[in-house]
């Protein structure tokens, strides 16, 4: 039987006492190490004087963790400067932010190089290998060059920018020659798909055949939506169970008889955290009734501090949160509450359920799962309602959210008002139709779907030249 070999750049490792909430991939995976045995591959986190030649290998249940250690010439140049400060934002739409080196690049296809290496002597003939996100975009070419002829997948998590956009950052024609040696590209929903097909067709000559295939030269690849889902029935139940949290009960009780907003996004731009704030501080403007009634709470875990824009973006975020606060607050009630902790899936599931308001706009976003989180975390009986940007994948899926477009703070001021003076019937409505999609396409179909496509795929991989900066 063969094996499922993942690749990312983090690797959750589980804890041995078996607490710890287990990340987004890892529970994605959960069940497909079930039916395969596994290995998963990445890097380990740490920074070390030399890069590692061959991974360290940690055992837990059926799955083999194969950990790689960097440099921190490695991390600055490849995961803070080629991944996320030029491939990030460009991916986001964001050209105006991406700052391109070559040194950079470099370094991105220094480490995708020397992962490919180790891991060409762990990868037997029948493993499927399963490749996940921006970091490691060129992995397959290399793995290829080493003569690694297996099947190899590629899900791409944050969105796919149309080609006027990739084409601004330089080397991205050669990204794209290097995707284009995956059997299968999944990605989040079938506009980000279409971009993929239209860059690999106009940036490199390249066919789009019928449906997903795509051909260049006398080698084919297939470019198709996958739409990453959640753990629902673990969400509904650690919903149902949160009330007794002792975080949850604070809030409940800090609440009175206020309405509460959440937003829950890790600190990033491509969130659009300050823009839904002034978008909060509109609302309450044209609708002065509601000072003192509602309380917008965002959580909003820090990430990424190393990289200038991050760090420019916590300094906005907190200028605005001030003036908000300052200009509205009153005694005894503070409009906004910003934390920066990480919170465990019991704790969100039960603030997301005493929420009457989703708030979920980010400016770009791949899926984002927080959306479906939400939905899912609902009370049936009196659900509360999301207000989706127009621009998260989950948009394609969640047409009953109330849809904005995050840039009109007016029209999601407006969202605001109308999701708190919604009926319940209408909220019943929305949430019934949300949650049915939702449940159809959990984690679960997404990851079997994904890898039932790579391992039934006719075309096998072929060795081919290896890319260079
Ligand atoms: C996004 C990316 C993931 C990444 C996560 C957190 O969701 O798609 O690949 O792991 O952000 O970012 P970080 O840089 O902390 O890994």
């Amino acid at each position: 039987m063969s094996r499922l070999v993942v690749v990312s750049n983090r690797v959750a490792v589980p804890d041995p006492t078996g607490k710890g909430a287990a990340g987004g991939l890892a529970v994605a995976l959960r069940e497909a190490f079930e039916a395969y045995q596994g290995i998963w591959f990445g890097w380990s986190g740490k920074v070390a004087a030399q890069p590692s030649t061959q991974p360290k290998i940690v055992n837990r249940e059926r799955v083999q963790y194969a950990l790689m250690d960097l440099t921190s010439l490695d991390r600055q140049e490849y995961y803070n400067g080629f991944a996320n400060r030029a491939l990030w934002p460009i991916m986001h739409y964001r050209i105006g932010l991406s700052e391109f080196s070559r040194a950079d690049y470099a370094g991105y296809l220094r480490v995708n190089r020397s992962f490919a290496n180790a891991l060409a002597q762990m990868v037997q003939p029948d493993d499927l290998v399963w490749v996940h996100d921006y970091h490691l975009i060129p992995l397959a070419a290399e793995l290829r060059a080493l003569g690694i002829t297996n099947r190899i997948g590629y899900f791409h998590h944050i969105p796919w920018p149309a080609p006027e956009v990739l084409g601004t950052l330089p080397g991205s024609r050669e990204l794209l020659r290097a995707i284009t040696d995956y059997n299968l590209i999944g990605v989040q929903t079938e506009r980000d798909a279409d971009n993929l097909r239209r860059c690999l067709v106009q940036e490199l000559g390249a066919v789009h055949r019928k449906g997903d295939v795509v051909e260049l030269g006398n080698h084919q690849t297939r470019v198709k939506g996958f739409p990453i889902g959640i753990d629902v029935r673990g969400f509904e139940q650690a919903a149902l169970r949160s009330s007794s949290h002792r975080l949850v009960r604070q809030t409940t009780a800090g609440l009175g008889s206020r309405r509460l907003i959440i937003g829950v996004d890790r600190l990033d731009y491509s969130k659009g955290i300050p823009e839904r704030m002034e978008s909060f501080e509109r609302f309450l403007v044209g609708n002065p009734d509601q000072r003192g009634q509602v309380t917008y709470l965002q959580i909003t875990p820090t990430s990424r501090s190393e990289v200038p824009e991050y760090a420019t973006l916590s300094r906005e975020v907190n200028e605005t949160l001030g003036r908000i606060n300052g200009s509205l607050g009153e005694p005894g009630w503070v409009p906004i509450h910003y934390v920066n902790s990480t919170y465990p899936r019991s704790v969100l599931a039960g603030l997301h359920r005493l929420s009457r308001v989703g708030l979920v706009t980010p400016m770009r976003d791949g899926m984002n799962l927080v959306a479906k989180e939400y939905v899912a975390a609902q009370n049936p009986d009196d659900p509360g309602v999301l207000v989706l940007s127009k621009f998260a994948g989950a948009a394609e899926q969640l047409t009953d959210a109330l849809l904005v477009n995050p840039n009109d703070k007016f029209e999601v001021a407006e969202a605001i008002r109308d999701a708190l003076y919604m009926g319940r019937d209408e909220r019943i409505a929305r949430w019934t139709r949300m949650m049915g999609t939702i449940r159809q396409t959990d984690v679960s179909w997404w990851a079997s779907t994904f890898l039932k496509d790579l391992a039934g795929g006719k075309n096998a991989g072929r060795p081919r030249i290896q890319v260079g900066v």
